[in-house]
């Protein structure tokens, strides 16, 4: 049995060891907004928070996570999420969307720890988060726009 906490709940798991984390997330405990993508900490789509630090869900196992904290795209708060929510549905970034849960996780941590990134910043920290509709410049437009939101 494993024990750690999920977007502010205490959550009990029965399954190997090694199952990796985004298993549990989706198929345990049906938060499926997290999505699989490549399997192989490639791509992004997988991104959740794990004690505050994005980390891809695919490929850190269920055992790792024991005792930790993980918030997903179900529960991201703060302001740094909620001004990259409000950006991200001002220029309509999502285009199919599959990629979109991912990069809004980790342009929430780039926004927490850099409230004012330039373009190679985002660049940079963005780098695995991978679009296949190449939303990349209005993603890039949202986070400067989130932090501008930010500072209002
Ligand atoms: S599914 Fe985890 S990085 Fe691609
Ligand atoms: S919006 Fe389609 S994969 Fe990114």
């Amino acid at each position: 049995m494993i024990t750690f906490t999920v977007n502010g709940e205490e959550r009990r798991v029965d399954v190997d060891p090694d199952t990796p984390l985004l298993w549990v997330i989706r198929d345990e405990l049906q938060l499926t907004g997290t999505k699989f993508g490549c399997g192989a900490a490639l791509c992004g789509a997988c991104t959740v928070h794990l004690d505050g630090e994005p980390t891809r869900a695919c490929v850190i196992p269920i055992e790792a996570v024991e005792g930790l904290s993980v918030t997903t795209i179900e529960a991201i708060d703060g302001k740094a999420a909620n001004a990259i929510r409000a950006a991200w549905e001002e220029l309509q970034v999502p285009q199919c969307g599959y990629c979109q849960s991912g990069q809004i996780m980790s342009a929430a941590s780039l926004l927490d720890g850099n409230p004012k990134p330039t373009d190679d910043d985002i660049v940079d920290f963005m780098d695995g988060n991978v679009c296949r509709c190449a939303s990349y410049v209005r993603i890039r437009k949202a986070i400067h726009r989130a932090a501008e939101l930010m500072e209002a």
